[in-house]
């Protein structure tokens, strides 16, 4: 598996043991995979191993802004050739890589950029994670508006958007607040099947992890009073047991 963080934040490659700061250099991220200029590396050499067997990263830094600020540059550019799309860099650069991969797992940066719809253009599936609550919701609508603005101007460029599957993901979900409730009420009403069946409660032992850049299967049980720790690792599985079906499907391995 491979994870790739396209979030300038770099959450993502902080979890998997690297520091954005410290451990990764110039033309080290996905960027260098990206650029339109001479620097351009190939993404094979910008994958780093992870402490997990199996599980490959591309960290992010703060240099994954750049890609933000060159794509304007070159869409305004008259001349501008057909290889040089924004919307085709990353998918092209993830076939080069393609075989020694079952999943590839692209982390978003929280607002609508070239780096996120150049995300939405290469994945073949989309979770959109959701916090159950209004002000939340609002912005979330606003960010989908301005999606499906972006993205039929992409689809009339020649873009591809063909997804096996496309959910919503309740996170950070607090079942005992009546407001949370309601608004999860609201998305299925909504979206119907669309929204994940199993929401991913909120949970101190998932942000106690945390704490220390780990997930909540790396901290183990030990840490947390075995009632705390079972309804956060149940929630977990639940939820990867249905992201993992919805990939299961679209290879055809089961019925949906
Ligand atoms: N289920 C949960 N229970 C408790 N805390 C959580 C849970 N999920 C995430 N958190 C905490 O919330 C913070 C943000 O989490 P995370 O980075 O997953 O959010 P995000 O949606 O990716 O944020 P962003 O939109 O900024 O990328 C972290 O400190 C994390 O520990
Ligand atoms: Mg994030």
């Amino acid at each position: 598996m491979l994870a790739l963080d396209l979030d300038p934040q770099a959450s993502l490659s902080a979890m998997f043991g690297y520091q954005p700061e410290l451990d990764i250099g110039e033309n080290e991220t996905l960027y260098a995979a990206l650029r339109y200029d001479s620097q351009r590396r190939a993404l094979r050499e910008v994958i780093r191993p992870s402490y997990i067997s199996g599980l490959d990263v591309v960290p992010a830094n703060l240099e994954l802004h750049e890609f933000e600020h060159d794509t304007p540059r070159l869409l305004a550019q008259a001349d501008r050739r057909k290889e040089a799309l924004f919307f085709t860099r990353l998918s092209e650069a993830l076939a080069t890589v393609q075989a020694d991969y079952d999943v590839v797992v692209i982390d978003c940066p929280p607002q609508l950029g070239f780096l996120t719809l150049a995300a939405l253009c290469a994945a073949t599936g989309v979770l959109i994670t959701v916090h159950p609550q209004m002000l939340d919701i609002a912005s979330m609508c606003q960010f989908l508006l301005m999606t499906s603005d972006l993205l039929s101007v992409v689809r009339e460029a020649g873009g591809t958007l063909d997804y096996d599957f496309l959910r919503y993901l309740v996170t950070r979900y607090e079942p005992q607040d009546g407001p949370q409730t309601q608004v999860v009420g609201f998305l299925r009403s909504l979206f119907g099947d669309r929204v994940l069946t199993n929401p991913m409660v909120k949970s101190t032992a998932i942000s106690d992890a945390g704490l220390t850049k780990q997930t909540l299967y790396e901290v183990g049980p030990q840490n947390f009073s075995r009632e705390t720790y079972n309804r956060a690792s149940e929630a977990l599985d639940a939820v990867n047991g249905e992201v993992a079906q919805l990939m299961a499907a679209a290879w055809g391995r089961t019925s949906r």
